[in-house]
């Protein structure tokens, strides 16, 4: 239970994400047109959706595509019906909040045209292969639940999974120790690009 404990939000540490906007995002899409995006343990969808508002300043969202996974599938069952609680918002800028989500009573829904852009699907990052080429992963609070010799095998799988010069986005508290030996430069801070 601890494992798939499911919090998350829209813009977590928003400050991140503006790096992501207006860094990493601009660099990606100067090397490729159409991104390969991956969230990774997901949760309830606060994510993937934050990752299409970002990205829908730069290009239209009828061209996004975002792979989201979780472990748990009742958190996917909630990404899906996208309904979020005030408290899940407080971050999301004015313009982003008038543009996709619509008040319905207390909660917020999430417009269909950001739940289109993003695919769901049980994954088990501990025991399932995973996908390459992305150009973006996300995995953003999970591994500090992981021993060091999980977080250790991750970092490598996730690299395998990037292309060359792809970038890995993780949590706040989830620095990688010493990126040079899972082949990883550091970008930013949080981020860190294939070498
Ligand atoms: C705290 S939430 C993080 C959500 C989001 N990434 C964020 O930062 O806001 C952690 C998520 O990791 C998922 N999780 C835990 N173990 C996992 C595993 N082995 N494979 C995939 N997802 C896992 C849980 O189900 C939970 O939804």
């Amino acid at each position: 239970d601890r494992m798939t404990i499911n919090v998350s939000e829209f813009y977590r540490n928003k400050q991140r994400w503006d790096v992501l906007e207006n860094k990493i995002f601009p660099r990606l899409l100067a090397e490729r047109k159409s991104l390969k995006i991956w969230s990774a343990a997901s949760s309830t969808g606060e994510e993937p959706y934050t990752i299409a508002m970002v990205l829908s300043k730069y290009i239209p969202l009828s061209s996004i595509s975002i792979l989201a996974t979780d472990l748990d599938s009742n958190a996917i069952e909630k990404a899906k019906i996208g309904i979020y609680p005030e408290r899940s918002l407080n971050e999301v800028p004015v313009e982003m909040k008038k543009k996709y989500f619509t008040l319905e009573g207390t909660y917020y829904r999430v417009s269909d045209e950001i739940k289109k852009t993003v695919t769901f699907k049980q994954h088990n990052l501990l025991a399932d292969s995973f996908e390459s080429n992305f150009d973006l992963i996300v995995c953003r609070n999970v591994l500090i639940y992981f021993t060091e010799e999980a977080k250790d095998l991750l970092y490598h799988k996730f690299n395998s999974a990037l292309r060359t010069g792809g970038t890995l986005f993780v949590g706040s508290t989830e620095q990688i120790f010493n990126p040079q030996s899972y082949n990883f430069t550091i970008e930013d801070t949080f981020f860190y690009k294939k070498m």
